[in-house]
């Protein structure tokens, strides 16, 4: 397949992408707060039960992994990109070497991981993985992100996505600006439209064919301490709006994060968007903790009922697969979980 191809295919209608590449320090954290102790054996077990879902054929279109998971073997002897790819899925890579404190800012953050990228890659593609991630956070304070804070990491997503395009793979480009602070929804959509200008002028500097990449942005939100809330129809309506102003439009698609809303949130913001999307553009998750947090507390309390795991991570793959064509209801979610 075609870099194109394969990102066409990452952001079909009703399928969105399971981002399971928490790194293990966030792992770590993750099985800490189910008390379940985070060994490889555990990190797999979890993993490869969702991976074995039968929603993993019909929802999910990419699974982004972890160095460890990439080279894992599942129970059944075939490793885990086979048994990925058996579902229909595609494997992806994280790539990226986390945020570091940025040298000459106070505090803001760059993310690391180019040097050495181009032979990581070749090997990436071997081990069968035809997409990657990488990264960015920003978070928003009266003085930050920092003008030098945009830059470089703009700077960097565009590196990374030139290499990783040359391997013949296609990168998400993912710039986070974080949910955390007072600031209200008219900031966030601010702050979110500046760095994505700044991501998309970098990008084109590096030559990066825009065809064959995937936008994995925030959607545009109050900060988790602003008094003011926002409605959903509010949150569709600004998201959009920032992303038609500053996505070029040959981007074949914008998957998601979730970034600390709930479950039900990211079900709901995305179906709302997707109901005022008037774009050619096709609109998915990249959820992490909004498709995994049921499933994992489900599996914390009892790791045998594989089932039941997999019918709670069914339930929310189905919800989200339905917000991307617009056709999650309140009511679809009751009698889907029922
Ligand atoms: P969340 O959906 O939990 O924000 O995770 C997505 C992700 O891949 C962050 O890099």
């Amino acid at each position: 397949m075609t870099i194109e191809e394969i990102a066409k295919k990452m952001v079909t209608k009703g399928k969105g992408i399971l981002a399971a590449d928490e790194s293990t320090g966030t792992m770590e954290k993750r099985l800490k707060s189910v008390n379940v102790e985070c060994t490889e054996k555990n990190r797999l077990h979890f993993r490869e039960t969702l991976f074995s879902s039968s929603s993993m054929k019909t929802c999910i279109s990419g699974v982004i992994l972890f160095d460890e998971t990439l080279r894992q073997t599942s129970s059944s002897g075939i490793s885990i990109t086979e048994l990925i790819k058996k579902n229909g899925s595609i494997p992806g890579i994280k790539v990226d070497k986390g945020a570091k404190l940025l040298a000459g800012s106070d505090g803001e953050k760059v993310t690391e991981g180019l040097d050495g990228l181009r032979e990581r890659m070749e090997e990436y593609y071997k081990l069968g993985a035809r997409f990657a991630k990488w990264r960015a956070v920003y978070t928003i304070s009266n003085k930050h992100p920092s003008e030098q804070c945009i830059n470089s990491n703009a700077h960097a997503l565009a590196r990374y996505a030139a290499l990783v395009q040359e391997a013949k793979m296609v990168p998400i480009v993912e710039p986070e600006v974080l949910m955390d602070g007072d600031h209200t929804i008219d900031k966030c959509y601010e702050v979110t439209s500046k760095v994505l200008a700044e991501c998309y002028k970098q990008l084109a500097i590096h030559k990066v064919n825009l065809a064959g990449t995937v936008l994995k942005p925030n959607m545009i939100l109050p900060g988790t301490d602003c008094k003011d809330k926002a409605s959903t129809e509010e949150i569709a309506k600004k998201t959009l709006e920032c992303l038609k102003k500053n996505v070029p439009s040959n981007v074949p698609g914008v998957a998601f994060l979730s970034g600390g809303q709930s479950e039900l949130e990211a079900t709901k913001n995305l179906n709302a968007i997707n109901k005022i999307n008037d774009t050619k553009m096709n609109f998915t998750f990249s959820y992490g903790r909004a498709l995994q947090q049921s499933a994992l507390k489900t599996w914390a309390k009892s790791m045998k009922e594989i089932n039941t795991i997999q019918e709670v991570f069914n339930h929310r793959a189905k919800m989200n697969g339905a917000s991307t064509e617009a056709k999650w209801s309140e009511k679809l979610e009751k009698s889907s979980a029922a």
